[in-house]
This record gives structure tokens, sequence and C-alpha cells, in this order.
């Protein structure tokens, strides 16, 4: 199936379209971007995506409509046949003839594609502990994530699949989700600060939590509270909710039989995906 993409609202095959190599995108990373999955060709949560992508776009002052981006968001979806899948979305700051640090009120520009995804094969994974590197408005989806790619490239060397990231001992997040934990029958989560993404499946996820009664806990957690965790979990728009099988360079009590982690998946299915 050839692949479809939309350009500030135009829908073709992706190889036809064409990018200025004078895009902001391109030179500086002055974009940001949401990923929205769509099961049984119905968004999930569209609208928690875009108030966050609106949220990005305020804080680094691009200015763009964001009805323009939702109804190019719901044409991709229309114009492919994928019954499951996730559209990548982002705008960018547009096209600057003379590469300026500063920035001029430019004509944004919007680009998106369509993939198909299956949501369902999802296994535990390795994971590798590492010092985040990232920059202080993590809360913003920018696309700059030069940070996330260096440490996750090099867990990929010790056979990782995803990275979990502490900031001076902190937790901060995954390179591509959020942390939940167990310990003593209670589920943890780092607090939403600016050093995380407010990550829309991690915001499911405690609803569910919520409505089974759960106890949890958001908060400020070190690595010790990795170690002494029972069970711990990444959530992400592509990933759900999936269990970590292993840290390589930290030893851990992880139970991949955990109780709570079963109840929160199935609710989540059972909520999201069916
Ligand atoms: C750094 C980071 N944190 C968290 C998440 C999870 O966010 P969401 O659940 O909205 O996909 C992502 C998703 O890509 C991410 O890149």
């Amino acid at each position: 199936m050839p692949k479809i993409a939309s350009y500030n609202g135009k829908v073709d095959l992706i190889e036809n379209i064409k990018i200025s190599p004078m895009s902001r995108a391109f030179l500086f990373s002055d974009s940001v971007y949401e990923v929205i999955s769509f099961y049984k060709n119905k968004f999930i949560d569209l609208e928690t995506h875009l108030d966050r992508l609106n949220h990005s776009l305020n804080e680094t002052k691009i200015s763009c409509s964001i009805e323009d981006c939702k109804s190019e968001i719901e044409k991709l979806l229309n114009e492919s046949n994928f019954e499951d899948g996730y559209i990548y979305y982002q705008v960018s700051r547009g096209v600057d003839s003379i590469r300026s640090h500063f920035f001029d009120e430019n004509d944004c520009e919007r680009f998106g594609f369509i993939e198909e995804f299956s949501f369902f094969n999802q296994l535990p994974l390795k994971v590798m502990l590492v010092e985040d590197i990232r920059w202080q408005r993590c809360d913003i989806k920018s696309t700059s994530l030069l940070g996330n790619v260096l440490q996750m490239n090099d867990a990929k060397s010790a056979g990782c699949k995803e990275i979990i990231m502490h900031k001076n001992d902190e937790l901060t997040e995954g390179g591509a989700s959020n942390i939940f934990f167990v310990k003593d029958k209670t589920i943890f989560t780092p607090k939403l600060s600016s050093n995380i993404l407010p990550g829309i499946t991690r915001h499911q996820v405690l609803k569910i939590i919520k409505d089974q009664k759960l106890d949890f806990e958001e908060g400020s957690y070190g690595i010790d509270d990795l170690k002494e965790a029972s069970s711990i979990w990444l959530t992400s728009t592509t990933k759900g909710i999936v269990c970590v099988e292993e840290i390589v360079n930290l030893e851990t009590k992880i139970n991949s039989e955990c109780q709570l982690f079963k109840i929160c998946k199935n609710a989540f299915i059972k909520k999201y995906f069916s």
C-alpha cells in the first residue's frame, strides 16, 4: 500500500511531497508534533492530543490554527484504508530564507503521515537506565529529540528497546514513554513537570487506576525506588501499556506476573481497544 501524507492541507503520496531545505523544521528542529492512534477507523482521544498540540504551539509561539490541524489529521485517516494505526503530525514555524535564530511571523508548515500498526504485539521490554541529558522543557512535544535519540541508540547496542531516564537520580520518563512502577501494592508514577511529557497514555492509565480504585501516588522518585519495585511499566500511544522485564544496568526484583499490571492492562484494552 503506497504511503500517503499531508503537507499544508494537501494529501498526496509521500514521495510527491517536497519540503524546502530552508524549513525551520529542517534547519533548527523548530517544530512540535503529535502521534495519534486510531483503532477500527476511530481516533483514540483525538481531542486530548489536540489540546497537547495546542500547548506545544503556545509554548513555542508557533502560530497555527488547531482547527486546520484537526481537519488535516481527520482527512488523512479518511483518505487511507487502514483500520488500525497512527498518524504522525508535525507543525513547524515554516520557511525562513535567511536561517535566522530570530523568528518573524512566518506561515506555519504542517506535515503528517499515516502508518498501519498493530497494537497487540507488545512484548515485555529490556531497558537501560541512563542519565537524562535533554533540555528543560520536555513538557513541550518538540521534534528536537537528539537527547532521546543518542541515549536510546546506546541502549540499543546493549540489546535494549527503551531507556528509563533520571536527572540527578530523580526518575523522569522513558525515551518515548512514561514510567509507572509498583512497590508494596501501590502504583507510582513521576509527577508532571517541565522535565517530562504529559503522556496521553499516562493520563488514560491514571484514569483507569482511579476507576479501579487502586492505590497510587504521583511524586518524585529515585533509582532506589526502581530497585525496590516489584513491577515496572511503560506507557505510550504506540506501546500502550507494556511491562519491563529487565533493566540491564540495575538489579531489580521485577515480577512479570504482577496482578496490578494485569488489572490495568485488561481495563485499558477493554476501554480503548474493543
Ligand atoms: C519522551 C516521551 N514521553 C512520553 C511519551 C508517551 O506519550 P503518549 O502516551 O502521549 O504517546 C512519549 C511518546 O512518544 C515520549 O516521546
